[in-house]
């Protein structure tokens, strides 16, 4: 059954675009689902300005590894967003390492937007690596988060041409466009109970609602700007 509230806690390290995407994007779709708070591991996080002017609530868990290591972070980190009751965690731009101890305090509700098409390209510098590597199509990937980093059932991937030219700069900027789409159409199917983890022994996959596959847009897959 679909609730008539659906709390959405993002955690962000940065500058925010994925959030602001997010927002603005629930908040055009008069979607049940909200971002209920913000949460960041840095202070002066641009990301978190836009949240207070959009009276969303913030938090702020610092990083100080002189003190905590990985694991107490992470305990303090759980600790907080689990105050905030979350319907889905999304890491858009948060970057740090969650540990599987966090997972399991939000089991099957933590998802992650990574700028390359997975499995390719995981950890840092998705952008540069795919420039480099010389493949023709880069893109982003929506997909819930598994102990093993930027790893996890693929929920919606976006493609985008690498084109002659490019810079780090500029297919960071195509791919950063389709992240902005491609990340609220994911949250809103989640929030709209389209979308389910089928686990298999160890592995486990995603199955989209049939709904979404007579999608016009076919906003869950899309190839070069089609989202
Ligand atoms: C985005 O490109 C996101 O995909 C990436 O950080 C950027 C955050 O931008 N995340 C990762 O690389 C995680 N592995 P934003 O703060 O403007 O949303």
């Amino acid at each position: 059954m679909v609730k008539d509230r659906y709390d959405i806690v993002v955690l962000i390290s940065g500058r925010g675009s994925n959030l602001r995407a997010l927002v603005k994007h629930l908040q055009a779709a008069n979607s049940a689902a909200t971002v209920s708070a913000v949460v960041s591991d840095r202070a002066d996080a641009a990301g978190l300005r836009f949240a207070e002017e959009e009276g969303i609530p913030t938090c702020v868990v610092p990083r100080n590894s002189k003190t905590l290591n990985n694991q107490e972070f992470n305990s303090v980190l759980a600790d907080a967003v689990n105050r905030l009751k979350p319907d889905l965690v999304v890491l858009a731009g948060f970057m740090r390492i969650v540990t599987k101890e966090f997972l399991q305090r939000f089991p099957n509700k933590v998802v992650n937007i990574h700028p390359s098409l997975l499995p390719a390209f995981r950890g840092l510098h998705a952008q540069r690596r795919a420039l480099e590597s010389g493949v023709r199509l880069a893109g982003c990937t929506v997909h819930y988060v598994a102990e093993e980093v930027d790893a996890g059932p693929i929920i919606a991937q976006a493609a985008v041409p690498v084109l002659p030219g490019d810079d780090e700069d500029s297919l960071g900027e195509r791919i950063l466009a389709a992240e902005h789409k491609l990340l609220p159409a994911a949250v809103l199917a989640i929030s709209e109970g389209l979308v389910t983890i089928e686990h298999s022994g160890k592995s486990a996959k995603v199955r989209l609602d049939a709904s979404l596959s007579t999608d016009p847009d076919a906003k869950l897959a899309s190839i070069g700007g089609t989202l």
